[in-house]
Parts: C-alpha cells; sequence; structure tokens
C-alpha cells in the first residue's frame, strides 16, 4: 500500500483511475503528451517544500543554495537546448509566460498584432476575455480563405497601416510550418518587436523536426508540457538585451516564488529533450501526423489547409456532415480522445464548431507509429462517417483497448 492510499484513499482512488484512463485510451490532444517517470519524480520532489524567491544567487530567502543549482542547470540547459541567450524558468504555465513578455516590453493599451483567436491563435494573444485583450490592444490577422494559411502579405499589410508595437505569431490549431523570418523582415521594416509562442511546436523545434524562432524573435515564450513533454509550466527565451526585463517582469512584476520542484522537472525535460531519443520521437511525431492526415484524406475527410507540417491535423467535418461536438462524443465512446476546434471562417459557434482537431505527441511516446497510425485514422475515419453507429464504435473501443495493452504509458 502506498502512503498516498494509506492517507487518503479517496485522492489515491481518483489518481488510479486517472492512469488507468490514460492507459486505456488513446489520447490524441495536441496540447497533451506523457512524461517519464525522472519528470514526475523532480516533480514530487522535496524540492516543492522551498521558497525561493528571486533568482539565483539574488533571493528574498535563506537556505536557497540548493535549489539555486537546480534553476541554473535549468536556464544552462534550456539556453543550449534552443541556442538562447537568456531564460526565464519561472512562469507558472504558457499564459503567465505570455503575461510577463507583454509587460517586459509593452506599456498598457500599446498596439500588438497577433493571429486571429478562431483561427488557430491563442486567448492569451489578446481574446477579449483575457488580460492580454484588455490591458493592450491588440489587433488580429486572418488566414488566407484560399489557402487556410498565414499570409505574409496580409500581415505586413496590417502591420504597415497599424504600426503596432509587437507582432506575435504562434498557435494552438495550425498545423503549418510559420516562416519566422519573413515575420521578423515584417517586424523590423514597421519598428516593431518581434514575439513567437512556440508553445506547441517547442518539442518539435528542440528535436529539430520544426524550424527554429529562436534566431528571428526578440522574445520567445513557451509551454515545456505538450510537445516537450516536460512539466506543466511556462518559460521564456530571449536575447540578452531583454533578459532584465524579462526577469523582473516574472517576479517581481507577475509572479511570486517559482515552483523549485517544477523548476527542477524543466531541468530534466531539457536533458532529455537533447538525446537522440527524443530527436528521433520528434521527427516520428511529425511523421504519425502526415500518416493520420493522408488516410483520412484518402478516406474522404478534409484538412485545413490540405495537411500538416507538424504534430496536429485539422479536420474540416462539413466534408462528412457533422459537427465537432457530434464527433468529439462518438470518438470518446471508442476510446478515442481528440477535441473540437474551430476551423479558420467556421460558420458555426465555438460549441458547436464545424472542426476537430488531432494531435500525434502522446501516441508517439507510448512507441505506436506508422502501423498503429494507420489503424486509428481508419477507425477514425469509420465513426466520423457513421457516428451514429453504436455497433461499430463498441466494436473499435474493444480493439482500442487492445491496442492500448501493447503500448505502456509509464516510462
Ligand atoms: C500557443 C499557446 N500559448 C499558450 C498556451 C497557454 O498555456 P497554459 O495552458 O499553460 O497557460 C497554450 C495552451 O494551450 C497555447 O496553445
Amino acid at each position: 500500500m502506498t502512503d498516498l492510499e494509506r492517507r487518503d484513499p479517496e485522492i489515491a482512488r481518483i489518481v488510479a483511475d486517472e492512469e488507468r484512463r490514460q492507459q486505456n485510451e488513446i489520447n490524441l490532444i495536441a496540447s497533451e503528451n506523457i512524461v517519464s517517470s525522472a519528470v514526475l519524480a523532480a516533480q514530487g520532489s522535496v524540492l516543492t517544500n522551498k521558497y525561493a524567491e528571486g533568482y539565483p544567487g539574488k533571493r528574498y530567502y535563506g537556505g536557497c543554495e540548493v535549489v539555486d543549482r537546480a534553476e541554473e542547470l535549468a536556464r544552462v540547459r534550456a539556453c543550449k537546448l534552443f541556442g538562447a541567450e537568456h531564460a526565464n524558468v519561472q512562469p507558472h504555465s504558457g499564459t503567465q509566460a505570455n503575461l510577463a513578455a507583454y509587460a517586459a516590453v509593452l506599456e498598457p493599451r500599446d498596439k500588438v498584432l497577433a493571429l486571429e483567436l478562431a483561427h488557430g491563435g491563442h486567448l492569451s494573444h489578446g481574446a477579449k476575455v483575457s488580460f492580454s485583450g484588455k490591458a493592450y490592444e491588440f489587433h488580429h490577422y486572418p488566414l488566407s480563405r484560399e489557402t487556410e494559411r498565414i499570409d505574409l502579405g496580409i500581415v505586413e499589410e496590417m502591420a504597415r497601416a497599424l504600426r503596432p508595437k509587437l507582432i506575435v505569431t504562434g498557435a494552438s490549431a495550425y498545423p503549418r510550418h510559420i516562416d519566422f523570418a519573413g515575420f521578423a523582415r515584417i517586424a523590423r521594416e514597421v519598428g516593431a518587436l518581434f514575439l513567437v509562442d512556440m508553445a506547441h511546436i517547442a518539442g518539435l523545434v528542440a528535436g529539430g523536426a520544426h524550424p527554429s524562432p529562436v534566431p528571428h524573435a526578440d522574445l520567445v515564450t513557451t509551454t515545456t508540457h505538450k510537445t516537450l513533454r516536460g512539466p506543466r509550466c511556462g518559460m521564456i527565451l530571449c536575447r540578452s538585451s531583454f533578459a532584465k526585463k524579462v526577469d523582473s517582469a516574472v517576479f517581481p512584476g507577475t509572479q511570486g516564488g517559482p515552483l523549485m520542484h517544477l523548476v527542477a522537472a524543466r531541468a530534466v525535460c531539457f536533458a532529455e529533450a537533447a538525446t537522440p531519443e527524443f530527436r528521433s520521437y520528434a521527427a516520428q511525431v511529425v511523421a504519425n501526423a502526415r500518416k493520420l492526415g493522408e488516410v483520412l484524406a484518402r478516406a474522404g475527410v478534409r484538412l485545413v489547409s490540405g495537411g500538416t507540417d507538424n504534430h496536429l491535423i485539422l479536420v474540416d467535418l462539413r466534408s462528412v456532415g457533422i459537427t465537432g461536438d457530434v464527433a468529439e462524443n462518438a470518438l470518446a465512446r471508442a476510446r478515442i480522445v481528440a477535441n473540437m476546434n474551430m476551423i479558420p471562417f467556421d460558420p458555426n459557434p465555438p460549441r458547436r464548431p464545424s472542426g476537430l482537431r488531432i494531435g500525434t505527441p502522446a501516441i508517439t511516446t507510448r512507441g505506436m507509429g506508422l502501423e498503429e497510425v494507420e489503424r486509428i485514422a481508419e477507425w477514425i475515419a469509420a465513426i466520423l462517417k457513421d457516428p451514429g453507429n453504436e455497433a461499430r464504435t463498441s466494436a473499435i473501443a474493444n480493439d482500442v483497448l487492445d491496442l492500448c495493452g501493447r503500448f505502456p504509458t509509464r516510462y
């Protein structure tokens, strides 16, 4: 019996149930992944007991000499992994990283240009309901209606007219490469700073499976828990000229004490992401996404922008005559987890959108390759085309269970 089972059986049961759920389902949520036992161990360590406001060597608490070593390792490893000049590894999440990055370089009501939320952007890129949309004057560039991709011509025209202080790119649901050099050129031309939020693609960048924004951007924000496969946290990378401003914007600007167990867990994740095994992982994530898209397209399911360059595909469910909520629920009955999503120029509302976002980071971590992806895509196509066929769905649920049994989530 574990300590948790003895001291809090209710929570112990919830943890066990959740582990069983993760083991027995195919997780295709593009923003999720499965961390290693080493990341879990650092995250569940006694470092959680330590207050450490400030930065290594300059803390507002005594007794920080040991945790200082963890933060220093995390910073050095992050800079090496991404070729960055400076790293702040304290933001508690991706949203916190964006909050601090904006605070470092913007004044309230400054103008910012970012990707439209409904076209794949993120809430923290200026949505009205987010702090970002309330504090700053965000304007949003749409995708091209024809290609369903970012059109730098549109970005440039808007940037010239608006003269924003900051241009932001990066997305939560965009399946294509982003031309970071092109964005940097536009930012230079209009005298704007350039920020890339690489939350979704950070692991692909680290593993060499996606072009890096780091050489082109003044500031790069990210989460560490998506393709990067680390703890549920944020990070800011920047040029050294912004280091002081970024550090003060994180603490004391927008946060209190850092979560040192999670700083240590980030360090573990960065070391893992620097290995040859992680490079193969990142390449396989992309190959799996491409295969998934090909099989679905062959079955007559339309993909937004016609395909993918990264870890996710965005399905246009109008091609099979259903909406995202119906697709998400039908797949869930077959133990396949994915999420409904808006597609560019979606005629439907967010709670009944026309899209489904499907990603391969978590199944690839479990060791699933092209053969398994092909089966999964065939199951998805069958369900999307006939979501009310309960006999077929429950037969697929059994096959999913068999498949999951061969690919453990613990590693
Ligand atoms: C592009 C992007 N930025 C930021 C975030 C926010 O991350 P968090 O949920 O850790 O605040 C997300 C999360 O989905 C994201 O996709």
